[in-house]
């Protein structure tokens, strides 16, 4: 008698990005408010991030409703219903409650149905990974249609009181539906990580740590230090401008893809000074959209590359069908770069 064979799952040949949406705070933060908390300038914000002002959540605008936002739009572009989702990934290193995922409760308030829904810790890479994961779960059979959000509430995890990095992070959630294409719309994604340097952007202590501290439970609390994101600039800016456009040029290579011909360079919003570095070492035509997001929206992490996508094709910079290249990184450390058809 022959070995029974399991019967081998597939799905669509190839997968598109086919809406995209975003959620921004409403809440302002200009540099000058920055300035009320560490001891810098406007100018040298500027000058070294690229930074003018960030968004920051209020308390109703939680990862559970700014992802439910920004997801609203995604779908709406992509034209499909909510139940036609088999997946929702959510990609955040700032929503506090460990367990559960927050990402079921954001496929039940969206009726996403029975739909698979897990969180992801990628940090800025997180919006690629997810990407690569829904990509895999179309082609593989799996699901038809997955979401992918990056969301991220930075201000609940920055001391205000470092000047290292009071001024980098925002607010906010980018969505994205992946779903069944004709021809390839998600190029091979080039992803990794580097846990020698786990330390260069790291949140200060864990939460157990935190919470042993004296006062901490039944306390005044007073006297308890909250966790926050600490990062070592320089390491990470070196890295970040070597090693990164080398894995931005694999993606390019790896899609069969020349600079010359991208509609948009998308690169994760860590810093204005990172993405003019990238542009040279990549000898990116002038002629290609560069996102500069990070000028009014700081470094949202996992939610940077989406949307700084939305913004670039609500503007006219880029055009749907675009070829764009993405690339995240950022804490772990991690990254993840690919070519992607823009919805
Ligand atoms: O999203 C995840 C990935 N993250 C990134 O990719 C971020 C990568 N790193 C960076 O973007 C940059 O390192 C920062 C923007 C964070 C800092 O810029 P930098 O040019 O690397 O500054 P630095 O830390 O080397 O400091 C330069 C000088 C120092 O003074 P001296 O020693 O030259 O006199 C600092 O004390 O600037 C001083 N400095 C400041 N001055 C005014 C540091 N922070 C501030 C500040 N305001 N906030």
């Amino acid at each position: 008698m022959s070995k029974p064979q399991i019967r081998p799952a597939s799905g669509a040949q190839y997968s598109r990005i086919h809406g995209v949406g975003g959620y921004r705070p409403v809440r302002v933060i200009p540099n000058a408010e920055v300035l009320e908390w560490i001891d810098s300038s406007d100018e040298w914000i500027r000058t070294r991030s690229g930074i003018e002002q960030r968004r920051w959540a209020g308390p109703e605008e939680s990862v559970s409703e700014m992802s439910v936002q920004a997801a609203g739009k995604a779908i709406a572009q992509a034209g499909i219903a909510p139940e036609q989702i088999g997946g929702v990934i959510v990609a955040t290193v700032s929503h506090l409650k460990q367990t559960p995922a927050i990402a079921t409760e954001i496929a039940e308030r969206l009726g996403c149905g029975t739909a698979p829904a897990f969180d992801i810790s990628a940090a800025c890479a997180g919006f690629g990974y997810g990407l690569g994961l829904a990509d895999g779960m179309i082609r593989g059979g799996n699901a038809e249609y997955v979401l992918v959000i990056g969301v991220e509430r930075l201000s609940d995890l920055t001391d205000k009181s470092d000047r290292s990095t009071a001024f980098i992070f925002g607010d906010g959630a980018g969505a994205a539906i992946v779903g069944p294409s004709d021809s390839p719309g998600i190029g091979k994604l080039i992803w990794g990580s580097d846990g020698s340097q786990k330390d260069v952007i790291s949140q200060t202590q864990a939460w157990d740590t935190a919470f042993a501290q004296p006062g901490a439970i039944n306390g005044t609390g007073d006297e308890v230090k909250w966790p926050a994101l600490r990062m070592e600039g320089q390491p990470v800016f070196r890295w970040a401008v070597w090693e990164m456009a080398k894995v931005a040029q694999q993606a390019l290579d790896a899609a069969g893809i020349t600079a010359d011909q991208l509609g948009a360079f998308i690169p994760h919003q860590a810093n204005m000074r990172i993405t003019d570095a990238m542009i040279k070492a990549l000898k990116l035509p002038a002629s290609v959209p560069v996102a500069r997001d990070i000028a009014e929206t700081g470094n949202t992490s996992a939610a940077s590359i989406p949307l700084a996508m939305e913004r670039m094709l609500e503007s006219g910079e880029a055009r749907s069908g675009d070829l764009a290249l993405i690339i995240g990184f950022g804490a772990g450390l991690v990254y993840a770069a690919t070519v992607v058809t823009l919805p």
